[in-house]
């Protein structure tokens, strides 16, 4: 069966884009034909400035929301990193195999790195080392498949490319992965700024829709959105940033195609006044689940509690064949010890 893998980090509130980007096919799809984990990646999370009771918080949260968006624990293994040590363990190894250059080439890091730096902060190494541990989380459950949004393309390709030189200078230990990429809404972007991604941010962001905004907060923002000047409704991503977001976004909301949407619209105001109810719908059932499991804390720890049991036992086996194959070591087991004495 194909094995999937993909994590959300809880380093802020999850946004629209996360759910049309990732989660949604997590949940319609990949849970069902697949051996799938979706994981809360919290050790990632402690790769920028950050509080240590907030990534407590935003994790449960997160947690929370990958089953209120309608993965069911019973079909997938939803679990947080942190409490699976093989992901540390298999990031040090891949270190070994991972080259600075290739690290410094990563888009994400030079655009974080940068901000970072503007707001006269220091750069934490551990940004810098990130897609190795991402390369980890992917390698050490054999997954053939990591189903996330465009932003997240160029890291799956890194552990592609560390998974074949692994294996081709220790043997073959590691399954080769490939990212998958919704044909729509790979990459929502913010309504007040079209040309940058709709990401998580600290602030109240009037171009965020934020999976707990209640439905006026939606529409209001969505009724606000930025866009381009002119009068028609035209499709054209280049030209119409912000019109192509709200028509892409409503394609994904409803299931239609974002070219053949922009031919039923006359005005600006009445695709905006759809798009906004379209998101209000699709946010409603995800909402009201959340407050659900939000009045039963015991079943969102019971839950994670198997799930990094169950992910424990996957990883396992891969992350003992990759040290056996680097060339550490095996520790002898008790009953080897006990016979040569
Ligand atoms: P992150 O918020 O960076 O942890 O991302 C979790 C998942 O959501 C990844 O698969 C991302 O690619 C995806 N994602 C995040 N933001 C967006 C966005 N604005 N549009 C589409 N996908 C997104
Ligand atoms: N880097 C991803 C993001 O920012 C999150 C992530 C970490 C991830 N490890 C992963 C996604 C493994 C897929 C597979 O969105």
């Amino acid at each position: 069966m194909t094995r999937v893998f993909s994590g959300v980090k809880p380093t802020g509130h999850l946004t629209l884009g996360n759910y049309l980007g990732a989660m949604r096919q997590w949940a319609a799809e990949d849970q069902h034909r697949s051996d799938a984990l979706f994981c809360v990646v919290d050790l990632h999370a402690l790769t920028v400035d950050h509080d240590p009771a907030r990534v407590r918080r935003l994790s449960r949260q997160s947690a929370s929301l990958l089953l209120a968006a309608g993965l069911d624990p019973e079909l997938c293994t939803v679990f947080v990193q942190s409490h699976v040590d093989e992901h540390a363990r298999l990031s040090y190894v891949l270190e070994c195999v991972a080259t600075d250059g290739e690290m410094r080439r990563m888009i994400q890091y030079k655009e974080k790195a940068v901000r970072e730096r503007e707001r006269g902060g220091s750069v934490r190494l551990s940004l810098l080392t990130y897609p190795v541990l991402m390369a980890a989380d992917i390698l050490a459950y054999g997954t053939d498949e990591v189903p996330v949004g465009d932003d997240q393309a160029q890291h799956v390709e890194l552990a592609r490319d560390l998974a074949v030189r692994f294996n081709q200078r220790y043997g073959h230990t590691f399954v080769v992965p490939r990212a998958t990429v919704p044909k729509v809404a790979a990459r929502v972007m913010n309504l007040q700024d079209p040309t940058s991604k709709m990401g998580k941010s600290d602030d109240a962001g009037p171009g965020i829709v934020y999976l707990l905004d209640e439905p006026d907060t939606v529409r209001k923002k969505v009724m606000r959105a930025v866009t381009d000047s002119g009068r028609e409704v035209v499709y054209d991503r280049q030209a119409r940033p912000g019109l192509a977001n709200l028509l892409e976004i409503l394609a994904a909301c409803t299931g239609g195609n974002p070219a053949e949407l922009s031919g039923v619209y006359e005005s600006y105001g009445a695709l905006k006044k759809d798009t906004a109810e379209a998101v209000v719908e699709v946010l409603r059932p995800l909402q009201k689940r959340h407050k659900e499991l939000c009045a039963d804390p015991g079943y969102l720890e019971g839950v994670l509690r198997d799930g990094a049991e169950r992910a424990r036992a996957m990883a396992r086996p891969t992350v003992d064949a990759a040290y056996r194959a680097i060339g550490l070591l095996e520790p002898a087991s008790e009953t080897v010890v006990n016979a040569a004495r």
